[in-house]
Protein backbone atom coordinates (compact mmCIF):
# COMPACT_ATOMS: atom_id res chain seq x y z
CA UNK A 1 0.00 0.00 0.00
CA UNK A 2 0.96 3.57 -0.53
CA UNK A 3 2.07 5.53 2.24
CA UNK A 4 2.16 9.52 3.09
CA UNK A 5 5.92 10.56 2.99
CA UNK A 6 5.77 11.96 6.35
CA UNK A 7 7.28 8.87 8.51
CA UNK A 8 9.92 7.84 6.05
CA UNK A 9 10.91 11.63 5.86
CA UNK A 10 10.80 12.09 10.09
CA UNK A 11 12.46 8.83 10.19
CA UNK A 12 15.57 10.27 7.87
CA UNK A 13 15.74 13.67 9.29
CA UNK A 14 16.41 12.38 13.09
CA UNK A 15 18.88 9.55 11.52
CA UNK A 16 20.55 11.78 9.25
CA UNK A 17 20.55 10.18 5.78
CA UNK A 18 17.87 10.91 2.68
CA UNK A 19 15.45 9.02 1.37
CA UNK A 20 15.60 9.41 -2.88
CA UNK A 21 12.92 10.58 -4.78
CA UNK A 22 13.03 8.99 -8.41
CA UNK A 23 11.44 10.01 -11.04
CA UNK A 24 9.01 7.40 -13.24
CA UNK A 25 8.66 7.98 -17.10
CA UNK A 26 6.99 4.28 -17.65
CA UNK A 27 6.61 1.36 -16.52
CA UNK A 28 9.91 -0.23 -16.70
CA UNK A 29 11.35 3.05 -14.83
CA UNK A 30 8.73 2.08 -12.01
CA UNK A 31 9.73 -1.51 -11.82
CA UNK A 32 13.29 -0.67 -12.00
CA UNK A 33 13.15 1.66 -8.65
CA UNK A 34 10.71 -0.64 -6.87
CA UNK A 35 12.34 -3.58 -6.80
CA UNK A 36 16.09 -1.84 -5.81
CA UNK A 37 14.11 -0.42 -3.20
CA UNK A 38 13.07 -3.68 -2.05
CA UNK A 39 16.44 -5.34 -2.76
CA UNK A 40 17.99 -2.85 -0.80
CA UNK A 41 15.54 -2.70 1.88
CA UNK A 42 15.23 1.15 1.26
CA UNK A 43 11.87 3.63 1.74
CA UNK A 44 11.71 5.21 -1.48
CA UNK A 45 9.75 7.87 -3.23
CA UNK A 46 8.41 7.72 -6.92
CA UNK A 47 7.95 11.23 -8.69
CA UNK A 48 5.80 11.63 -11.58
CA UNK A 49 6.30 15.51 -13.55
CA UNK A 50 2.95 16.69 -14.59
CA UNK A 51 4.31 15.78 -17.77
CA UNK A 52 5.55 12.39 -17.37
CA UNK A 53 1.61 11.90 -15.75
CA UNK A 54 0.49 12.66 -19.12
CA UNK A 55 2.94 10.16 -21.21
CA UNK A 56 1.98 7.76 -18.89
CA UNK A 57 -1.96 7.67 -19.55
CA UNK A 58 -2.90 10.21 -16.72
CA UNK A 59 -2.66 10.36 -13.15
CA UNK A 60 -4.98 7.34 -12.62
CA UNK A 61 -3.09 5.14 -14.85
CA UNK A 62 0.37 5.67 -13.21
CA UNK A 63 -1.85 4.66 -9.24
CA UNK A 64 -3.21 1.37 -10.82
CA UNK A 65 0.29 0.65 -12.35
CA UNK A 66 2.29 1.23 -9.30
CA UNK A 67 -0.80 -0.07 -6.93
CA UNK A 68 -0.32 -3.29 -8.50
CA UNK A 69 3.40 -3.72 -8.98
CA UNK A 70 2.97 -3.67 -5.40
CA UNK A 71 1.29 -6.18 -4.88
CA UNK A 72 1.96 -8.65 -7.18
CA UNK A 73 6.28 -7.89 -6.94
CA UNK A 74 5.68 -8.26 -3.16
CA UNK A 75 6.86 -4.90 -2.47
CA UNK A 76 6.81 -4.47 1.31
CA UNK A 77 9.32 -1.15 1.85
CA UNK A 78 7.49 2.35 2.36
CA UNK A 79 6.76 4.01 -1.08
CA UNK A 80 4.90 6.89 -1.70
CA UNK A 81 3.62 8.14 -4.81
CA UNK A 82 4.79 12.06 -5.37
CA UNK A 83 3.79 14.65 -7.74
CA UNK A 84 7.10 16.70 -8.50
CA UNK A 85 6.62 20.20 -9.12
CA UNK A 86 2.87 20.08 -9.56
CA UNK A 87 0.37 23.15 -10.00
CA UNK A 88 -2.57 23.63 -7.80
CA UNK A 89 -4.67 21.92 -10.43
CA UNK A 90 -2.45 19.33 -10.64
CA UNK A 91 -1.80 18.73 -7.37
CA UNK A 92 -5.98 18.17 -6.61
CA UNK A 93 -6.08 15.92 -9.67
CA UNK A 94 -3.48 13.78 -8.11
CA UNK A 95 -5.09 13.89 -4.49
CA UNK A 96 -8.10 12.89 -6.41
CA UNK A 97 -6.83 10.03 -7.84
CA UNK A 98 -5.03 8.25 -5.46
CA UNK A 99 -1.86 9.66 -5.02
CA UNK A 100 0.33 9.24 -1.69
CA UNK A 101 1.85 12.82 -1.50
CA UNK A 102 1.99 15.94 -3.66
CA UNK A 103 4.74 18.96 -3.99
CA UNK A 104 2.90 22.20 -4.89
CA UNK A 105 5.64 24.39 -6.80
CA UNK A 106 4.57 28.03 -6.02
CA UNK A 107 7.90 29.19 -6.00
CA UNK A 108 7.07 31.12 -9.68
CA UNK A 109 4.16 33.35 -7.77
CA UNK A 110 4.82 36.16 -5.38
CA UNK A 111 4.83 34.60 -1.84
CA UNK A 112 1.56 35.73 -0.48
CA UNK A 113 0.10 34.08 -3.31
CA UNK A 114 2.60 31.03 -2.58
CA UNK A 115 1.17 31.20 1.00
CA UNK A 116 -2.06 31.42 -0.07
CA UNK A 117 -2.13 28.49 -2.31
CA UNK A 118 0.08 26.32 -0.73
CA UNK A 119 -2.08 26.71 3.01
CA UNK A 120 -5.47 25.43 0.58
CA UNK A 121 -3.41 22.72 -0.10
CA UNK A 122 -2.30 21.44 3.14
CA UNK A 123 -5.37 21.64 4.46
CA UNK A 124 -6.89 19.23 1.35
CA UNK A 125 -3.89 16.74 2.13
CA UNK A 126 -4.39 17.15 6.11
CA UNK A 127 -7.63 16.13 5.79
CA UNK A 128 -6.35 13.07 3.34
CA UNK A 129 -3.39 11.94 5.12
CA UNK A 130 -1.24 12.71 2.15
CA UNK A 131 2.17 14.39 2.70
CA UNK A 132 3.06 17.67 1.01
CA UNK A 133 6.21 19.36 -0.30
CA UNK A 134 6.17 22.97 -1.12
CA UNK A 135 8.89 24.98 -2.65
CA UNK A 136 10.46 28.55 -2.17
CA UNK A 137 12.92 29.97 -4.36
CA UNK A 138 13.01 28.41 -7.81
CA UNK A 139 15.45 25.71 -8.66
CA UNK A 140 17.39 26.53 -11.59
CA UNK A 141 17.17 24.59 -14.93
CA UNK A 142 14.17 23.27 -17.10
CA UNK A 143 12.38 19.68 -15.95
CA UNK A 144 9.53 18.59 -18.20
CA UNK A 145 8.77 22.50 -19.63
CA UNK A 146 8.95 23.72 -15.89
CA UNK A 147 11.60 26.43 -16.17
CA UNK A 148 13.45 27.61 -13.31
CA UNK A 149 15.71 30.39 -12.89
CA UNK A 150 17.77 29.03 -9.67
CA UNK A 151 17.77 31.35 -7.39
CA UNK A 152 18.74 31.31 -3.90
CA UNK A 153 15.49 30.62 -1.08
CA UNK A 154 14.92 34.13 1.59
CA UNK A 155 15.07 32.00 4.34
CA UNK A 156 12.52 34.16 6.12
CA UNK A 157 10.17 33.02 3.43
CA UNK A 158 10.85 29.33 3.58
CA UNK A 159 9.95 29.73 7.41
CA UNK A 160 6.79 31.22 6.42
CA UNK A 161 5.94 28.60 4.20
CA UNK A 162 7.22 25.69 6.60
CA UNK A 163 4.82 27.20 9.51
CA UNK A 164 1.75 26.38 7.23
CA UNK A 165 1.97 22.86 8.40
CA UNK A 166 4.16 21.51 5.35
CA UNK A 167 5.48 17.89 5.48
CA UNK A 168 8.49 18.72 3.26
CA UNK A 169 10.10 22.31 2.30
CA UNK A 170 12.28 22.09 -1.45
CA UNK A 171 14.57 26.06 -0.77
CA UNK A 172 16.40 26.93 -3.89
CA UNK A 173 19.89 26.73 -2.30
CA UNK A 174 21.90 27.08 -6.03
CA UNK A 175 20.48 23.83 -7.48
CA UNK A 176 19.37 23.04 -10.71
CA UNK A 177 17.68 20.28 -12.81
CA UNK A 178 19.75 18.60 -15.43
CA UNK A 179 23.70 19.19 -16.03
CA UNK A 180 25.58 21.65 -13.78
CA UNK A 181 27.97 23.90 -15.70
CA UNK A 182 31.30 23.69 -15.57
CA UNK A 183 31.35 27.29 -13.81
CA UNK A 184 28.65 26.09 -11.52
CA UNK A 185 29.51 27.57 -8.07
CA UNK A 186 28.30 24.79 -5.69
CA UNK A 187 25.40 24.38 -3.61
CA UNK A 188 24.65 27.49 -0.96
CA UNK A 189 25.24 26.01 2.36
CA UNK A 190 25.54 29.25 4.29
CA UNK A 191 21.57 29.23 3.11
CA UNK A 192 20.88 25.90 3.77
CA UNK A 193 22.10 26.45 7.86
CA UNK A 194 19.85 29.39 7.88
CA UNK A 195 16.92 27.96 6.41
CA UNK A 196 17.53 24.86 9.00
CA UNK A 197 17.41 27.17 11.86
CA UNK A 198 14.48 28.91 10.97
CA UNK A 199 12.68 25.93 9.85
CA UNK A 200 13.74 23.83 13.02
CA UNK A 201 12.52 19.86 12.03
CA UNK A 202 11.01 20.18 8.72
CA UNK A 203 12.41 17.85 6.57
CA UNK A 204 14.48 19.47 3.62
CA UNK A 205 14.57 18.75 -0.06
CA UNK A 206 17.00 18.88 -2.10
CA UNK A 207 15.77 18.91 -6.01
CA UNK A 208 18.42 18.41 -9.02
CA UNK A 209 20.49 15.86 -7.55
CA UNK A 210 22.07 14.82 -10.15
CA UNK A 211 25.88 15.76 -10.56
CA UNK A 212 26.18 17.08 -7.57
CA UNK A 213 29.15 15.86 -5.50
CA UNK A 214 29.24 13.18 -2.70
CA UNK A 215 30.67 15.57 -0.43
CA UNK A 216 28.39 17.96 -0.74
CA UNK A 217 25.37 15.60 -0.77
CA UNK A 218 26.94 14.54 2.84
CA UNK A 219 27.05 18.72 3.60
CA UNK A 220 23.24 18.62 2.42
CA UNK A 221 22.39 15.77 4.57
CA UNK A 222 23.72 16.58 7.51
CA UNK A 223 22.30 20.38 7.45
CA UNK A 224 18.84 18.85 7.49
CA UNK A 225 18.40 17.54 4.04
CA UNK A 226 16.05 14.07 3.99
CA UNK A 227 14.89 14.02 0.62
CA UNK A 228 17.29 14.25 -2.55
CA UNK A 229 15.10 14.14 -6.33
CA UNK A 230 17.18 12.19 -8.78
CA UNK A 231 15.65 12.06 -12.23
CA UNK A 232 18.27 13.14 -15.00
CA UNK A 233 21.25 10.66 -14.08
CA UNK A 234 18.82 7.95 -14.61
CA UNK A 235 17.47 9.02 -17.84
CA UNK A 236 21.44 9.46 -18.71
CA UNK A 237 22.12 5.73 -17.69
CA UNK A 238 19.14 4.31 -19.84
CA UNK A 239 19.83 5.99 -23.03
CA UNK A 240 23.35 5.34 -22.62
CA UNK A 241 22.67 1.41 -21.72
CA UNK A 242 20.20 1.59 -25.01
CA UNK A 243 22.29 2.95 -27.32
CA UNK A 244 24.99 0.15 -26.52
CA UNK A 245 22.63 -2.24 -27.33
CA UNK A 246 20.85 -1.07 -30.54
CA UNK A 247 24.64 -0.28 -31.57
CA UNK A 248 26.32 -3.24 -31.01
CA UNK A 249 23.38 -4.74 -33.72
CA UNK A 250 21.69 -7.03 -30.64
CA UNK A 251 18.52 -6.22 -32.07
CA UNK A 252 19.00 -8.12 -35.28
CA UNK A 253 20.24 -10.86 -33.82
CA UNK A 254 17.20 -13.63 -33.22
CA UNK A 255 14.82 -12.43 -30.90
CA UNK A 256 16.53 -9.32 -29.93
CA UNK A 257 13.65 -6.66 -31.12
CA UNK A 258 11.69 -8.19 -28.54
CA UNK A 259 10.87 -4.88 -26.64
CA UNK A 260 11.30 -6.74 -23.57
CA UNK A 261 14.69 -7.56 -24.31
CA UNK A 262 15.68 -3.93 -26.09
CA UNK A 263 14.18 -2.14 -22.91
CA UNK A 264 16.24 -4.92 -20.60
CA UNK A 265 19.77 -3.33 -20.34
CA UNK A 266 18.64 0.65 -20.01
CA UNK A 267 16.37 -1.21 -17.01
CA UNK A 268 19.39 -2.75 -15.64
CA UNK A 269 20.81 0.12 -16.06
CA UNK A 270 18.65 2.55 -13.64
CA UNK A 271 18.55 0.04 -11.04
CA UNK A 272 22.57 0.39 -10.80
CA UNK A 273 22.34 4.30 -10.86
CA UNK A 274 19.28 3.81 -8.38
CA UNK A 275 21.07 1.55 -5.98
CA UNK A 276 24.20 3.87 -5.94
CA UNK A 277 21.93 7.14 -4.98
CA UNK A 278 20.06 4.63 -2.02
CA UNK A 279 24.29 3.92 -0.90
CA UNK A 280 25.07 7.68 -0.74
CA UNK A 281 21.98 9.10 0.73
CA UNK A 282 22.19 6.34 3.37
CA UNK A 283 18.75 5.49 3.52
CA UNK A 284 19.79 1.30 2.45
CA UNK A 285 18.07 -0.84 5.36
CA UNK A 286 16.37 1.83 6.80
CA UNK A 287 12.65 0.70 5.35
P1 LIG B 1 17.78 16.07 -11.78
O1 LIG B 1 17.09 15.76 -13.06
O2 LIG B 1 18.81 17.12 -11.93
O3 LIG B 1 18.29 14.85 -11.11
O4 LIG B 1 16.67 16.72 -10.82
C1 LIG B 1 15.55 15.95 -10.43
C2 LIG B 1 14.57 16.74 -9.66
O5 LIG B 1 14.90 17.64 -8.92
C3 LIG B 1 13.14 16.39 -9.79
O6 LIG B 1 12.32 17.35 -9.21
Amino acid sequence: MLVSAKEMLDKAREGKYSVGQFNINNLEWTKAVLQTAQENNSPVILGVSEGAGKYMGGYKTVVGMVNGMLEELGITVPVALHLDHGSYEGALACIDAGFSSVMFDGSHYDIDENIAKTSELVKICDSKGISIEAEVGSIGGEEDGVVGTGEVADPQECKAIADLGVTMLAAGIGNIHGQYPDNWAGLDFDVLAKIKELTGNMPLVLHGGTGISEEMIKKAISLGVSKINVNTECQWAFAEATRKYIEEGKDKVGKGFDPRKILAPGTEAIKVTVKEKMELFGSVNKA
